[in-house]
């Protein structure tokens, strides 16, 4: 008999290995990058005025790529000021890789990066009882918030960590991309176990709303390659399912007829275009700037 469905997160070396097919097959970093590259200088520019330190915060940093890219743009922003870089992640996997890419990385002599391995709830928890605030002047969390257990307080948090003139950048997947689609029709019938919540900018700009806070939406424009899905048993194409669908394995324990339907939903134009033979699904994100 097929083992249970469970939940991607129930094996973290799997989860990651997903991760990074999904990176390798995407254009997810890319379109940061040109967001980091063309819109974060402007967001910056007023963080740091006057200071001789700027604190920054970076919450579900993984392996670190984005946070060095924020750092160069912070560094140029402010030639020669001291940045405190806090990092709170829980994968003490990731933080090594992190530790890694900075040992390799030149350039970063007047930053102090601290590493704290937790997850950004035991975090609030450790602050409150050690009694300390200490405040950011630019906080963010990148493709983390599906992970927290309630979202609102995390964001509500992360907000009042803000120093005056402070921001917060969120960046998720946005409300137009096919994940959208996808977890709407999928999100029921996949092993989630409280390990995660699918939820877009549409879902993010709402609790924004709701608590009143004011921020900018950017689109970034992103795709998947996931024309291995439809290779039967290409190991690629299973490790890109798995992460589609947050599920450990799913090809070896969904039941033959959802697979069968998710496989078919998946080619549907809702969901991707075909491009030079290749199967793109749609993979936008939304940066979000919450003001302080
Ligand atoms: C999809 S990865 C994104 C990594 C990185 N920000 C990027 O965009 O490349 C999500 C990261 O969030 C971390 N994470 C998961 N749950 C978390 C939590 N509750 N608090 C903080 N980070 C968490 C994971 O370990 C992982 O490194």
């Amino acid at each position: 008999m097929a083992s249970p469905m469970r939940s991607l997160l129930t094996n973290h070396a799997k989860y990651y290995e997903s991760f990074h097919c999904f990176l390798a097959n995407s254009t997810e970093h890319q379109c940061m990058e040109e967001f980091m590259e063309r819109q974060l200088p402007a967001i910056i520019d007023s963080i740091g005025n006057g200071k001789s330190t700027i604190n920054i915060l970076s919450v579900g940093s993984g392996a670190g790529e984005m946070d060095l890219l924020i750092l160069s743009k912070v560094q140029a922003t402010y030639p020669g000021v001291t940045i405190n870089n806090d990092v709170v992640e829980p994968s003490a996997h990731q933080i090594l890789k992190y530790k890694e890419r900075v040992a390799e990385t030149s350039n970063l002599k007047n930053i102090k990066f601290t590493w704290h391995e937790e997850t950004a709830y035991e975090y609030e928890s450790r602050m409150n009882a050690e009694k300390k605030s200490k405040k950011w002047a630019f906080i963010h969390t990148i493709q983390m918030l599906y992970y927290v257990k309630d979202i609102p307080a995390t964001i509500r948090y992360l907000h009042s960590l803000l120093e005056a003139g402070g921001k917060l950048l969120i960046i998720v997947l946005s409300g137009t991309s096919s994940w959208e689609v996808l977890w709407k029709k999928y999100a029921s019938s996949v092993p989630l176990q409280n390990f995660s919540t699918f939820i877009t900018s549409a879902d993010i700009t709402r609790i924004l709303d709701s608590a009143g806070l004011k921020y900018q939406l950017h689109e970034l424009q992103s795709y998947m390659d996931i024309t291995s899905c439809f290779v039967k048993g290409n190991k690629e194409g299973e490790l890109l399912l798995d992460f589609l669908t947050q599920t450990y394995d799913f090809c070896n324990t969904a039941p033959p007829e959802l697979k069968r339907q998710f496989i078919e939903e998946l080619r549907k134009p809702e969901c991707s275009e075909i491009r030079d033979g290749k199967v793109l699904f749609n993979n936008n994100l939304s940066a979000i700037v919450v003001e302080s």
